[in-house]
């Protein structure tokens, strides 16, 4: 699908690798809503790339159909959504005290990372599944849409579990979906990527950063959110691509800790 003139939706456009995806999309011509909880960066992105933002959390139906709705009411119908937002966590099963941990600390970065991002594009598909099909020899059908996981959907870390386990299900629910929507010509993919330069990263102490980047085979530093950003695209120009998760890691294979 050609990016230019088109409507997309970037959930967690407001930071990291989502405002470097609604960037490089709005640098390929298209019209981008940025779609994040941070309604003032969300702003601030939305204005530097002549888009739209909208407040929304992505596990609160109500604030998605206002975004989506407010989205369509700026830019006409959106045929790419970009799904970027979500949290990282970290907890141990068993805690220095001895006790479980708490089962409210799991169930939140499931809802906002595998559930919201279900969420979000289950609203999109209904939304895309009536639009007119695009015209053009590739059968480019009406849509596309991206989830991003983490290599920790496959190789988690000590303490990872709920990280690990709400990637997982993105990386599992990509092929479901992208067969249940080839009947109405919508792409889906995923990106799991490695360990990026994102504001949480640079926040590490320098030490920390050199050792993380060490551990990528090649090259040795960390990922750029522009070379996310290229592949989100491409995964919408290339119209074959669909029902696959693509790790975007230098070959890194994250150790037990
Ligand atoms: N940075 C990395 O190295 C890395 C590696 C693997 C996967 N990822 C994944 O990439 C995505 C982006 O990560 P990042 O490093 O850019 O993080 P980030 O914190 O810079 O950006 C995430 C954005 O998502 C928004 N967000 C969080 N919860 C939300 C919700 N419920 N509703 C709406 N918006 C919400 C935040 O406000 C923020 O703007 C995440 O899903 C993360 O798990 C990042």
């Amino acid at each position: 699908m050609k990016i230019q003139g088109q409507a997309a939706l970037v959930t967690g456009g407001a930071s990291g690798l989502g405002e470097a995806t609604a960037r490089e999309l709005a640098r390929q011509g298209a019209k981008v809503a940025v779609l994040d909880r941070n309604a003032e960066l969300a702003a601030k992105v939305a204005a530097d790339i002549g888009g739209v933002s909208f407040a929304c959390d992505i596990t609160d139906t109500a604030s998605v159909e206002a975004a989506l709705a407010g989205a369509e009411a700026a830019h006409g119908p959106a045929r790419i959504l970009m799904n970027v937002a979500g949290i990282g966590s970290a907890k141990r099963i068993v805690g220095k005290d001895g006790s479980a941990a708490p089962l409210e600390d799991f169930a939140r970065v499931i809802q906002i990372n595998l559930i919201g991002t279900y969420n979000v594009s289950r609203l999109f598909a209904a939304r895309c599944a009536k639009l007119a099909p695009l015209e053009g020899d590739d059968g480019e059908g009406r849509g596309v849409m991206m989830f991003t996981a983490s290599v920790a959907a496959f190789d988690g870390q000590v303490g990872q579990q709920a990280y690990s386990a709400s990637k997982a299900g993105l990386a599992g629910m990509t092929l479901p979906m992208a067969r249940d929507l080839a009947q109405h010509g919508i792409r889906v993919c995923t990106v799991a990527p490695g360990i990026f330069a994102t504001p949480l990263l640079l926040e590490l102490p320098e030490p920390v950063q050199q050792s993380l980047a060490a551990s990528i085979p090649f090259p040795p530093r960390l990922g750029k959110p522009s070379e996310f950003a290229e592949l989100a695209c491409h995964i919408v120009s290339n119209g074959h691509l669909n029902g696959e998760v693509i790790r975007l890691d230098g070959a890194l294979r994250m150790a037990a800790r």
